[in-house]
């Protein structure tokens, strides 16, 4: 199987699809968030599916290719808005869905290099969209600095200047070309009894290098307000599942953002920006212990949800089709 889908029915569930509507798949991997809701639509409205993986594009269009209501698009969701407007000018989504992992494949796929598992030496390469900055170049041009920075912060890795320095120390012997060298630099970064642990000495920088080369982090604040900016208002939902902590973190304060907007000094009694909430958000999930019984690699995984209510913190107008009035996070 191209991917084994996590919280598959709650992240759909969140869409709360209705026939006749337009949805957005913003990573479509192997199309099963896409196939269910297709099948919610029932034949109706339209689904754009996006990916940026060649290999997941494949796969997609051999899935969908026939369904007269679903589109496949080869791109970022950082251009949602550009899509959009291109396939359906003047539109707005009614949901959008993005499920911000690594699919099944990348990982089983040992020549794209994002497995540590000794039995998958490859070329350090995890690129999502293969092409553009590689593991490889990272690993072995940041300096020490940028290193440290990439595996603590999107790692949460607490051996991260060890594993820099050892990383600084082995590239200037030679270039750092596999992912069995890298992990073998890792393992030698940290005690005997850290290697004892559970989970693989490897995971945090794995998962660190795999969201720098991909630019996820980075990205993903200015991605998630692309995203609300082409969400109906009034009715659109926006569906976001992560795997790390750190990418949860900037989803979680970006939905806070939009459901507090207040800017009100705290020690004043009463609001008086009057800035009104953009968006109602629901409590965050987690997989089940069923789910994670039988797919491990949804353990990590949180699921976030809000529904779209007004485009501007002033605007009362609840007009549910959401096509006018000024866009005020564009203008940010
Ligand atoms: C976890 S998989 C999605 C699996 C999918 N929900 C399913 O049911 O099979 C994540 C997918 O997102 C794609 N992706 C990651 N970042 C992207 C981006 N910025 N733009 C478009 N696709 C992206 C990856 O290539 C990968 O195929």
């Amino acid at each position: 199987m191209y991917h084994i889908p996590v919280m598959l029915t709650e992240a759909v569930d969140a869409l709360d699809v209705t026939p006749g509507g337009l949805y957005v798949d913003c990573t479509g991997g192997g199309g099963s968030h896409s196939a269910e809701i297709l099948r919610r639509l029932g034949g109706t409205g339209l689904l754009i599916v996006i990916d940026r993986d060649p290999d997941a594009i494949a796969e997609l269009h051999k899935r969908f290719d026939g369904m007269t209501n679903a589109v496949i698009v080869h791109d970022e969701y950082e251009n949602i808005k550009d899509i959009l407007e291109s396939l359906v000018p003047g539109r707005r989504a009614d949901g959008i869905l993005v499920d911000i992992g690594s699919s099944s494949h990348q990982y089983d796929e040992v020549s794209r290099g994002f497995s540590y598992h000794a039995d998958a030496d490859a070329p350090l390469d995890m690129r999502m969209s293969q092409s553009g900055v590689s593991a490889r170049d990272i690993v072995n041009n940041y300096s020490y600095e940028q290193l440290v920075y990439v595996i603590s912060t999107l790692g949460d890795e607490k051996f991260a200047p060890r594993i820099a320095s050892n990383i600084i120390k082995r590239r200037s012997e030679a270039p750092i070309e596999t992912t069995t060298q890298l992990v073998d630099i890792i393992k030698a970064s940290k005690p005997q009894k850290e290697l004892k642990k559970r989970g693989h000495p490897a995971q945090k920088t794995f998962q660190a290098l795999r969201d720098e080369t991909n630019c996820i982090s980075s990205h993903l604040e200015a991605s998630v307000d692309a995203m609300f900016c082409s969400l109906n208002r009034g009715k659109g939902r926006l569906s976001i599942l992560t795997f790390s902590s750190h990418e949860d973190r900037i989803v979680k304060t970006k939905f806070r953002s939009y459901a507090s907007p207040c800017i009100c000094p705290p020690e004043l009694p009463v609001c008086v920006c009057h800035r009104m909430p953009l968006a109602a958000v629901n409590k965050s999930v987690t997989p089940s212990e069923a789910e994670i019984q039988n797919n491990p690699r949804a353990r990590s995984a949180r699921l976030r949800s809000l529904k779209k209510i007004r485009d501007t913190y002033f605007d009362d107008i609840d007009d549910a089709d959401g096509t006018d009035g000024p866009d005020r996070l564009d203008e940010r």
